[in-house]
C-alpha cells in the first residue's frame, strides 16, 4: 500500500476481483462436434512396440500420478460404465481417451454432465503423451473403442472438440470425421445459455438439442 498508494492498491484489487469473476462467473466456450463414421472394417494394428486395450481401475491411478486425469473423478466414471481405453509402449502409458454412452462430461454444465441421446457415444479427453504423438496411437485407439463398443448400427459416435484445437480436429479428420454442429455455451454467473448450430447434420444436431433440452427440464436428482 506504502509502496503503489491507495491508487495502486485498488487497482490491484479491482484486477484480483476481475480474474475471480471471470474463473467463477464467466465462462465462454466454443466447440465443434464431429460424427465419426463407422468405417465397417476390423480395426488397424497399432504402431511397432505398441498396444491399445480397455483400461482399468489400475490404469486409472497411473494417469492420476501423471497428472493426465483426477483419480476420484475417473473412479466413479468406470464404476459407472463409462470407457477408458489406453495405449501403451512396453510398461508406459503413453494415450488414454474415454468413451461415454448418452452422456459427456462438461464442466459448464450443472451436475457437470452434458446430455446426449442414448444411442449416442461420445469420445471425449484424449491425450496422446507428447513423445508418442503423430505415430498413429490415437487413431488406432479410437478405431478399437468403436468397434468394440457400438452394440448395434444405429449408435452414432461424436466427438466435442474446441474451435481452435487445431491437432485435434485434424486428428479426427483422418478418422474420417466429418463436423455436424457448432455449440456455443455461455455462463454468466447463475444464467447460462446454450446455442446448438447444425453445421453439417441438422438430424443429429435436432437429436442432440432434443436430449440436452428435454433433459434439463428434469429436475437433478
Ligand atoms: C490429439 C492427440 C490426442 C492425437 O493423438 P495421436 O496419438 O498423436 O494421434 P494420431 O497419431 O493417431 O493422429 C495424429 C494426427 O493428428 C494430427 N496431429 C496430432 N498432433 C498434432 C499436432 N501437435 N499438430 C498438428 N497436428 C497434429 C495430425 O494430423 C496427425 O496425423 P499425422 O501424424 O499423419 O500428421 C494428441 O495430439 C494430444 O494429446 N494432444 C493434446 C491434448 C488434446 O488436445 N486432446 C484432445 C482433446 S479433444
Amino acid at each position: 500500500m506504502r509502496r503503489h498508494g491507495v491508487r495502486g492498491a485498488a487497482v490491484r484489487a479491482a484486477e484480483r476481483g476481475l480474474l475471480w469473476v471471470r474463473r467463477w462467473f464467466l465462462l465462454s466456450e466454443r466447440h465443434l462436434w464431429f460424427e465419426i463414421p463407422s468405417d465397417g472394417g476390423a480395426p488397424p494394428a497399432p504402431p511397432d512396440g505398441y498396444r491399445v486395450r480397455r483400461g482399468d481401475p489400475t490404469d486409472v491411478d497411473a494417469l492420476a500420478a501423471l497428472g493426465v486425469l483426477n483419480g476420484d473423478v475417473a473412479r466413479g466414471w468406470i464404476e459407472d460404465g463409462d470407457q477408458l481405453w489406453v495405449g501403451t509402449h512396453g510398461d508406459e502409458l503413453v494415450y488414454s481417451i474415454w468413451l461415454h454412452r448418452g452422456r459427456v462430461p462438461a464442466v459448464a454444465m450443472r451436475g457437470g454432465w452434458m446430455p446426449l441421446p442414448a444411442n449416442v457415444l461420445c469420445l471425449e479427453g484424449a491425450y496422446a503423451m507428447p513423445r508418442h504423438r503423430h505415430l498413429g496411437v490415437g487413431r488406432c485407439a479410437v478405431r478399437h473403442a468403436i468397434a468394440t463398443s457400438r452394440t448395434d448400427g444405429s449408435e452414432r459416435v461424436v466427438v466435442r472438440i474446441a474451435e481452435d484445437n487445431i491437432a485435434s480436429r485434424k486428428s479426427v479428420a483422418k478418422l474420417g470425421a466429418r463436423a455436424f454442429a457448432r455449440m456455443r455455451f455461455l455462463r454468466v454467473g447463475p444464467w447460462r445459455r446454450i446455442r446448438i448450430e447444425p453445421d453439417g447434420d441438422a438430424q443429429l444436431t435436432a437429436a442432440l438439442e432434443r436430449a440436452f433440452h428435454e433433459r434439463c427440464r428434469t429436475p437433478p436428482t
